[in-house]
């Protein structure tokens, strides 16, 4: 099983690359988590081409992923009829979803994706705040997995500035940035 050897050789060889790297790895293995899902779905994506959610909803549908936008004030956008709220989504527990809204919307889209059960939350930078990053660590015990942009961790700008690629990124996740690579 070379995959199996080549995997263990990786993690016995990280402690020594990445002694202070380990949420760096966590977001990247939550990012595969959020992009396993088999919907999508982007609150806050808007009929503005210019607002960063609709650029993240345009970004997914490009990259041919089963996407619906979520914005209770549009009938549609990129042409794709907008669902009113989560409530509307067919299959929570096997749906990703992508925040790009205020802190305080955010706060409260949260509770209900908890309330469902929303497999995987991906907040996009600028949709969080203390309250919001103090609900997620709150919520260690639901089944949703979130994915956001907290203060960078002492060290992050040294640990940025090495070359290895299993140490860098992770800091500030973002969705296009990912899908783009
Ligand atoms: C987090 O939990 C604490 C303690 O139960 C509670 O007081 C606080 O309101 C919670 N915060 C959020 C944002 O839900």
């Amino acid at each position: 099983m070379p995959s199996l050897v080549s995997a263990l050789a990786l993690l016995s060889v990280l402690p020594a690359l990445c002694a202070a790297s380990t949420p760096s790895l966590l977001a990247e293995s939550k990012k595969e988590l959020f992009l396993s899902a088999p919907t999508f779905a982007v609150v806050g994506a808007s009929d503005d081409e210019t607002k960063f959610g609709t650029i993240v909803f345009k970004t997914m549908l490009e990259q041919g992923l089963d996407v619906v936008p979520i914005n209770p004030f549009i009938p549609e956008s990129q042409g794709v009829s907008c669902l009113g709220s989560l409530a509307e989504l067919a299959d929570p527990a096997r749906t990703s979803i992508s925040v790009v809204t205020q802190p305080a919307v955010t706060l409260e889209i949260l509770r209900q994706a908890s309330a469902i059960g929303i497999f995987s939350v991906w907040l996009q930078p600028g949709a969080e705040d203390d309250a919001v990053l103090e609900f997620i660590a709150n919520s260690t015990m639901g089944v949703t997995t979130y994915i956001h942009s907290a203060a960078p961790l002492p060290g992050a700008a040294r640990r940025s500035s090495e070359s290895s690629p299993i140490c860098t990124g992770g800091e500030t996740p973002d969705l296009i940035s990912t899908l783009a690579r």
